[in-house]
C-alpha cells in the first residue's frame, strides 16, 4: 500500500511541466537579505545578497567592507583580483565569501541601483561562531568531604568561537560560584594560530553537612552568540562523607594521663549516641617505637 502510493507520487512529480521556476524568495542555504545580523559559521561560505540588484549583468552596484581584514572602509571591485579568496561578487551582484574565518567579521554594505534607477541599500553585521567539542570534566575527584574545600573537577571545552562560557550544576541546578561554599578558577586560551578558544573551569564546593550523600556535578559551555545551542558534559556523582562530629572527645583515666610505669591508662573515645562511626584509634608514628613490646589492649 505504502509503496505504491509513494510510485504514484513519484509519477505525479516527473509528470509536472518543465522545472518549476522558484518562486520569488527563493532561499538557499547561507544565502541571506536584507538588513540585518549574520552568524556564519567558520570554514563555511557565506553569501550576502545586495538587495535590489539586477540579477544579471550590466548592473550598478557596489560593495564594501570593514572587517578584520580591512583597514576601515574597502570598496571591493568587481574584478576581484587578490581578494577573490576572500570575498568576491557574483554575476547576480550576491557577495560570496568562500570560508568564512574570524577576520571577516565586521560590517558589509551593498549600494545598488536598479535598471530604472532606483537605489537600494544592504547592510550585515557579520558575526563568526565555531562550536567547540563536547565540554569534559578532567580530573574529577572521586569522593567529597563535607564541611572542607574540595577540588570537583576540571571542565574544559576546547576549539570554540567567541568564547563563551562555562557553567556548573549540580543535582540540576546551577551552582552560582560565591566564594563561599562554591568557587570557580577559570581560565580561557586561545590558540595563537587559529583564534578559537580553550576554556577551562575548575570547580571547588564545600558540600554542607548533612547534604546530599550522592550529589551529581555536570558542566556546560554556553556560546557567546545568542540562539545557539549549550554542550553538556556527563554528570559524575560524587560520594559526600561527613566528618567525625565535633563532639567525640578522648576522655583520660587517670586524669592528666600521668602514670608510674607498669600503671594503666585509659583512654576512652566518646562519640555522641546516635552515631554510627566506625572508630579508629590513631597515635603519633613518631612514638610507636616507645610502645613497642608494651601492654596495649583494645
Ligand atoms: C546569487 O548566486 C548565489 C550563488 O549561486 C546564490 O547563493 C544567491 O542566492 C544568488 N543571489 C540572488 C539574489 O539570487
Ligand atoms: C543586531 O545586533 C545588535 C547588537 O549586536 C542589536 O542591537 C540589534 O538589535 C540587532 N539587530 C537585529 C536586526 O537583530
Amino acid at each position: 500500500m505504502n509503496s505504491y502510493s509513494l510510485t504514484h507520487l513519484v509519477l505525479v512529480l516527473l509528470a509536472l511541466p518543465f522545472p518549476p521556476t522558484p518562486p520569488p524568495l527563493y532561499c538557499l542555504p547561507g544565502a541571506v537579505g536584507g538588513d540585518r545580523n549574520i552568524t556564519a559559521r567558520i570554514g563555511k561560505p557565506l553569501v550576502l545578497n545586495c538587495r535590489g540588484a539586477p540579477k544579471k549583468p550590466p548592473q550598478q552596484l557596489e560593495w564594501k567592507l570593514n572587517t578584520g581584514r580591512t583597514e576601515a572602509w574597502k570598496v571591493l571591485s568587481p574584478q576581484g583580483g587578490s581578494w577573490d579568496s576572500v570575498a568576491r561578487v557574483l554575476p547576480n551582484g550576491s557577495l560570496l565569501l568562500p570560508a568564512v574565518g574570524i577576520q571577516d567579521e565586521g560590517t558589509f554594505r551593498c549600494r545598488a541601483t536598479s535598471r530604472k534607477g532606483k537605489e537600494t541599500r544592504s547592510a550585515y553585521q557579520v558575526r563568526v561562531y565555531q562550536t567547540p567539542g563536547k565540554p569534559e570534566i578532567i580530573n574529577p575527584a572521586s569522593e567529597l568531604m563535607a564541611g572542607v574545600p574540595n577540588k570537583v573537577g576540571t571542565c574544559v571545552s576546547e576549539g570554540g568561537y567567541p568564547a563563551g562560557t562555562l557553567n556548573w550544576h549540580s543535582d540540576g541546578k546551577p551552582l552560582i560560584p560565591d566564594g563561599k561554599g562554591v568557587s570557580v578558577e577559570e581560565e580561557t586560551r586561545r590558540h595563537p594560530k587559529t583564534g578559537l578558544f580553550t576554556l577551562q573551569s575548575e570547580l571547588t564546593v564545600i558540600p554542607a553537612q548533612g547534604g546530599a550523600p550522592h550529589p551529581t556535578f555536570s558542566c556546560s559551555f554556553s556560546p557567546g552568540l545568542p540562539r545557539r545551542r549549550a554542550l553538556h558534559t556527563a554528570p559524575i556523582q560524587l560520594t559526600v562523607w561527613e566528618p567525625v562530629p565535633r563532639e567525640v572527645q578522648v576522655m583520660v583515666q587517670p586524669e592528666g594521663g600521668k602514670v608510674v610505669l607498669g600503671g594503666t591508662l585509659t583512654l576512652t573515645c566518646e562519640t555522641p549516641a546516635q552515631s554510627s562511626l566506625q572508630i579508629h584509634w590513631i597515635k603519633d608514628v613518631s612514638d610507636l617505637a616507645l610502645w613497642k613490646g608494651r601492654d596495649w589492649e583494645l
